[in-house]
């Protein structure tokens, strides 16, 4: 079978089926509490939906190398627990009223609650994780949930600021491929196999993961300037509105004339389009090119995690992995 062979959305699908039901099962199940409000905003979370997309590479990372333990129902849970924790927590701090199509946590039942229950959902992700007795897995944990709170931390620091492109993947490698990362290198961990050097596997599974993590979050930067609230999912235009310079902004600031980098300054120091209307920044970004740029950078960090598993011996789940970046770079929400 060719590197190039790629699996369709219903092969993926159907392969992952009971998998994944498995693990919606499993985070229910470690969403009990005593508290009912904690047991409460988990089950909302949950119910809003999402893509599952790190349980989804956790699993195909370990049927890539011939899982068939509970371990992986396991870890995707944990993967897609510190997801929903990190939400949570988000969208406190981005003040966003909205996510998964409905209202967000926080708009529910206050920051002061969501924040414990982020805690919790984080201490109860570790408390599951933990039950593999590994410290290798800690070990992954441990250093990923650092880096996405420094790389929260950091976003902070830098809002209203313009930032160049190399500050932006710093940032979007620590809040979002790191988890894309480890959720690869997690399935490899849990899966003994004999495919070669093991650590060599974990790496370049690992190295999908962060290619991939890139793609996602320029894809989902680009969406929340050009996409519509009601099919996203989540507000839109948000990210100029708080202050946050993203790849096609920094492409545009540092091509643009002297008036359109006024333009995107006025509206980052101002965390606001009363001066600047969003249509004026997108017609900014669309002459020079800046969107398409973005797109065609998330494009090629796409590819880059289609070569980054050219090793694996050929399988469904090696399929599945290489019709994923093709799901990441053309969704739409
Ligand atoms: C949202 O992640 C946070 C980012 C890293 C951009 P997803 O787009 O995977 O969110 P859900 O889980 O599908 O809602
Ligand atoms: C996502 O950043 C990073 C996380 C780790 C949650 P964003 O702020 O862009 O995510 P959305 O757009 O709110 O989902
Ligand atoms: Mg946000
Ligand atoms: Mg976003």
């Amino acid at each position: 079978m060719s590197t190039l062979s790629i699996a369709t959305a219903a092969e993926v699908f159907e392969l992952l089926r009971e998998d994944l039901a498995a693990i919606e099962q499993e985070f229910s199940r470690q969403s009990a509490s005593n508290v009912a409000v904690i047991t409460d905003i988990a089950q909302y979370l949950i119910a809003g939906g999402g893509k599952r997309i790190r349980p989804l590479l956790l699993l195909l990372a370990a049927k890539a190398l011939g899982s068939t333990g509970h371990s992986r129902i396991r870890l995707g849970a944990v993967v897609e627990m510190l997801h929903t924790a990190t939400l949570v927590h988000d969208d406190i701090i981005d003040e966003a009223d909205t996510r998964r199509g409905r209202p967000s946590s926080n708009t529910t039942w206050g920051n002061s609650k969501c924040v414990l229950a982020g805690d919790w959902l984080y201490m109860q992700a570790f408390s599951a994780a933990l039950e593999e007795r590994s410290f290798h897995v800690l070990d992954l944990l441990i250093s990923l949930t650092q880096q996405m709170v420094e790389g929260e931390l950091l976003q902070i620091e830098k809002l209203g600021h313009l930032i160049n492109e190399e500050e932006y993947f710093d940032l979007i490698y620590r809040k979002t491929a790191c988890l894309f990362k480890v959720s690869m290198q997690l399935g490899a961990a849990i899966t003994p196999h004999d495919f070669g050097d093991a650590a060599i596997i974990e790496s370049q599974l690992g190295e999908y993961g962060r290619n991939l993590g890139l793609a996602f979050q320029i894809v989902d930067d680009v969406l929340d300037l050009t996409a519509a609230e009601d099919v996203l999912g989540k507000p839109v235009a948000s990210d100029l509105r708080e202050g946050k310079a993203t790849l096609a902004v920094i492409h545009a600031l540092e091509r643009g004339t002297g008036a359109d980098r006024e333009a995107i300054r006025t509206v980052l120091a101002d965390r606001s389009f009363t001066s600047v209307s969003h249509p004026q920044i997108l017609e900014i970004l669309r002459r020079h090119g800046s969107l398409e740029y973005a797109m065609d950078t998330a494009c090629a960090y796409a590819e880059a995690a289609r070569q980054s598993i050219a090793d694996l011996p050929p399988s469904d789940a090696k399929r599945a992995l290489m019709w994923v970046p093709g799901f990441v770079t053309s969704r739409d929400r």
